[in-house]
């Protein structure tokens, strides 16, 4: 018997798709019949191998090259989606990145490079997809919500990360945006909610679990002694995007294997 695909003809749009995170939630969504469209900005054939992945396995999308930070990009990434596959149903704004530093010693241009995709970004994308939203309402064959949105936050939206302040500060205010826009549009049927991954094996923390002594230094943060890896968080994605979800408004899933549960405290304190 053949089970009902969760996301069934829904029109999504993952940024940052090209790897990492994003690669592996574009997937995801695909495997639940949604069609991805897989947006990147400066890796046109890792965004093309994601999708023909996607296409293997009788799935279907388009790559979209777009900077989440430049508004005309961005207006112009829904206007191409919109004209292809006719609306968008699910957004979600993962592209981001880190410019780590010091804090004495980080510059204005590490600062504002970093807020400007990871929150002014989601911003951008998030303003655009709810005014799709908005124009083309409910569609009950489809899904209940009106659209729904998901936000790539991080751990690092609640725990403080010396020597990486911008990044920090951008995913904090992930929340609020998250938070604000979900009870701005929760009466219009469009459902806001955000990811918080921990330690995910992606490019952006390679370092992390590069060699053996850094990934048991990473072990210690990690109660669930593992790191996570792409899928993880795909199925987390693929729950907030799906009408399985319909009454979660608001919320962020750590998906982190308990490190918000303060490890250090195990055997201390
Ligand atoms: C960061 C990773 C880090 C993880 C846990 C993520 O948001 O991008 O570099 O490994 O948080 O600290």
């Amino acid at each position: 018997m053949e089970t009902t695909r969760k996301l069934k003809d829904q029109i999504a749009i993952v940024t940052g798709a090209s790897s990492g995170i994003g690669a592996g939630v574009a997937k995801a969504l695909a495997a639940e019949g949604a069609k991805v469209v897989i947006n990147y900005s400066s890796s046109p054939d890792k965004a093309e191998k994601v999708l023909e992945e996607i296409k293997a396995t009788g799935g279907n999308g388009l790559t979209i090259k777009a900077d989440v930070s430049n508004e005309k990009e961005v207006v112009e990434m829904f206007q191409q989606t919109i004209s292809h596959f006719g609306t968008v149903d699910i957004l979600v704004n993962n592209a981001g990145l880190q410019k780590d530093a010091k804090f004495h010693e980080m510059t204005l241009e590490q600062w504002n490079y970093v807020l400007g995709i990871n929150l002014t970004g989601q911003f951008l994308c998030s303003r655009e997809a709810i005014k799709e939203f908005l124009r083309r309402g409910v569609v009950p064959q489809r899904s209940k919500a009106a659209g729904k949105i998901v936000c790539m936050s991080s751990v690092h939206e609640v725990i403080p990360w010396a020597g990486h302040a911008n990044y920090s500060a951008s995913k904090g205010g992930v929340m609020m945006l998250m938070k604000t826009i979900a009870q701005e549009y929760a009466p219009m049927k469009i459902r806001v909610n955000s990811i918080g991954p921990g330690a995910i094996r992606t490019p952006i923390n390679h370092a992390a679990w590069q060699t053996p002594d850094a990934y048991n230094q990473l072990l210690k943060l990690i109660p669930a002694k593992r790191i996570g890896e792409a899928d993880d968080i795909g199925g987390a994605a693929v729950w907030l995007a799906s009408d399985d979800s319909d009454y979660v408004n608001g919320i962020t899933l750590f998906v982190d294997g308990g490190m918000l549960l303060y490890p250090g405290f195990e055997d201390n304190g």
